[in-house]
């Protein structure tokens, strides 16, 4: 299993050997619970000029702050152990996902991963699929990556593709926002919300197959756009 899912995470085992390298090496200064020096809380995956797992093989391999961190030669798979251990909030038998570039992701997003034909980012892109802009807050890095990579397992049924047939014959597809009793509200594919009175239907069907298809990006595309979607914290 461990194995088999990490594509996109870093093994356990890569957790567990990361654990020992910061018992004898990082412990001494960063404390049991990563938060002894001022502004930094590793546990919490809160630094100071870190962010993607690049930058943290960086600071641990150069040092930083003239020396007040210093440098450590560690073999490549202490290093990536040490970094897993981090992202896995210091639980051994946590979940480690990659965290890829910011602004690569960004890029991406943009780019080559056409994700503005659907979604919408601080008033940018499309309201097809559900607003991006405070994503970073409101879900877990591997939320993020089941959604990217297995989307019918976060679907959530308020975002589910409806196919509404009006008694004049008009077809209506979209992103479900609301519903009660008598009526529905959707965004259908020309971005229009539309209200619709449940009695004025012929036909409603609820499509559970995500619009999503899981992505074909490479792995470390995919940890870039986890790295830039974990920035979007809503409007500053
Ligand atoms: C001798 C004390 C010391 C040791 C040992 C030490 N650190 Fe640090 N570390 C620091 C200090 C001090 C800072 C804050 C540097 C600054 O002011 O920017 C820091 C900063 C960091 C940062 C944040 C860097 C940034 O710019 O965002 C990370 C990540 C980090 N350390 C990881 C580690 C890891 C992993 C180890 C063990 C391999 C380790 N440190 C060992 C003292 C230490
Ligand atoms: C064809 C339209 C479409 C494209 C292109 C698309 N998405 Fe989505 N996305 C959706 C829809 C619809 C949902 C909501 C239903 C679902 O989860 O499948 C969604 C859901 C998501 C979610 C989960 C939102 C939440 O609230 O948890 C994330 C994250 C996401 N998309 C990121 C991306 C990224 C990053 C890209 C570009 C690589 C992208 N999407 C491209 C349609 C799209």
């Amino acid at each position: 299993m461990a194995q088999e899912i990490s594509d996109h995470q870093y093994t356990s085992e890569s957790i567990q050997a990361g654990s020992r390298v910061y018992v004898q090496q990082c412990a001494l200064c960063h404390g049991p619970q990563g938060d002894t020096i001022d502004g930094i809380n590793l546990r919490q995956g809160q630094f100071r000029t870190a962010s993607s797992d690049e930058d943290l093989a960086r600071v641990i391999s150069e040092g930083a702050a003239g020396g007040r961190m210093p440098s450590f030669e560690l073999r490549p798979e202490e290093l990536s152990g040490v970094i897993a251990f981090i992202r896995a909030g210091f639980d051994p038998e946590g979940v480690a996902i990659r965290i890829g570039d910011p602004a690569r992701g960004k890029a991406i997003y943009d780019g080559k991963g056409d994700c503005a034909t659907c979604h919408r980012i601080n008033g940018v892109g499309s309201r097809i699929a559900p607003d991006l802009s405070d994503i970073g807050l409101i879900r877990t890095p591997s939320v993020l990556q089941t959604s990217l990579t297995n989307p019918i397992a976060t679907l959530q049924p308020i975002n589910r593709q409806i196919r509404l047939v009006t008694r004049t014959e008009e077809v209506i597809i979209g992103r479900r926002l609301n519903e009660d009793t008598y009526s529905v509200q959707v965004i259908d594919s020309n971005e229009q919300l539309r209200s619709l009175i449940k009695a004025d239907l012929v036909s409603y069907e609820l499509s559970s197959t995500p619009v999503h298809e899981p992505t074909s990006l490479a792995n470390e595309e995919v940890a870039d756009l986890i790295g830039y979607l974990l920035t979007l914290r809503g409007l500053e």
